[in-house]
């Protein structure tokens, strides 16, 4: 089958709607269901770390396709990247897929969200939970400073079907000693990823859902913590629907509040894009 058409027209169509245009500069294909590119950042944009914006291509029937993606990259980098999921019949990721680096690509320079550290109150540990391609704020975030100056310990718990969906964050994390910013803090940081599809080979790597490994006190005892509470943690929550309606439930449980920009509180949830 051809590549389809539209991200030729991409440039064309979004001229036409006075939507403005970026240009990708690199793609980099992590498994089949996943991948991740950068593209040229506008002047103008300013975003806080965890923000998503607008990204998209022309469709088929010459109309843009815009869809949230979380920023992924660190708010000093001069380029912006963004992690992505391949759905074959997905609206824009069956095209998105196949964009290289020259092709233009839709983006409205308006960075919003709840996933930011100024929706939550102070604490002694903030927790990072996504599954999938939810982990794309928390790249951002962990690499910005600011994270680290606000609390004692993050903790990133990253859940994927598979070993090698946990690639992306995994190469972050072992990079984040390197950051020019944030590598006085990676110490810091602690990771907790986990399959549920699939037995780990790598060393660290562990089994299960981050809902029955918080549930079942696990995490706690791996890590040598105590139980989350409201005075103490703060967390974050990005991943797919299911996901984040169960961990809602589970913080609220343990007396966690959710948290807005405008009302911070204990906890804060984004949905991770699909399609
Ligand atoms: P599982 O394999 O047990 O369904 P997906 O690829 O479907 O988006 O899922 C990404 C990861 O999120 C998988 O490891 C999946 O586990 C896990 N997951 C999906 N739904 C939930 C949920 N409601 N609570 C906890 N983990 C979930």
């Amino acid at each position: 089958m051809n590549a389809p058409q539209p991200l030729t027209d991409t440039a064309a169509v979004a001229a036409a709607r006075n939507l403005p245009c970026e240009t990708v500069t690199s793609v980099k294909h992590w498994t089949d269901r996943l991948f991740s590119f950068r593209t040229t950042r506008p002047r103008s944009l300013r975003f806080r770390s965890g923000e998503f914006v607008m990204i998209g291509l022309a469709g088929p029937d010459g109309r843009p396709i815009l869809r949230a993606y979380s920023i992924a990259s660190p708010s000093w980098d001069e380029e912006l990247e963004f992690y992505s999921i391949k759905v074959q019949d997905g609206p824009l990721t069956s095209i998105l897929q196949h964009i290289r680096p020259g092709d233009p690509l839709i983006l409205k320079p308006k960075p919003v969200g709840t996933l930011v550290l100024d929706a939550l109150l102070p604490g002694r540990r903030l927790w990072f939970f996504a599954t999938g391609t939810g982990i794309a704020p928390y790249a951002s975030l962990m690499r910005d400073p600011d994270t680290y100056e606000r609390y004692d310990e993050v903790i990133l718990m990253h859940t994927c079907r598979q070993e090698a969906e946990l690639a992306y964050g995994r190469e972050l994390v072992e990079s984040l000693p390197d950051d020019p910013l944030c590598g006085e803090y990676a110490h810091k940081l602690r990771y907790y990823p986990t399959t549920t599809q699939e037995t780990p080979s790598l060393p660290g790597v562990r089994t299960g859902r981050i809902t029955d490994n918080l549930l079942s006190g696990r995490v706690f005892s791996d890590l040598g913590i105590p139980p989350i509470n409201p005075e103490a943690d703060r967390g974050m929550v990005c991943g797919s629907l299911d996901f984040n309606t169960d961990m809602k439930a589970i913080l609220e449980g343990w007396g966690l509040r959710e948290g807005a920009n405008s009302e911070p509180a204990e906890y804060v949830v984004e949905k991770a894009f699909v399609g």
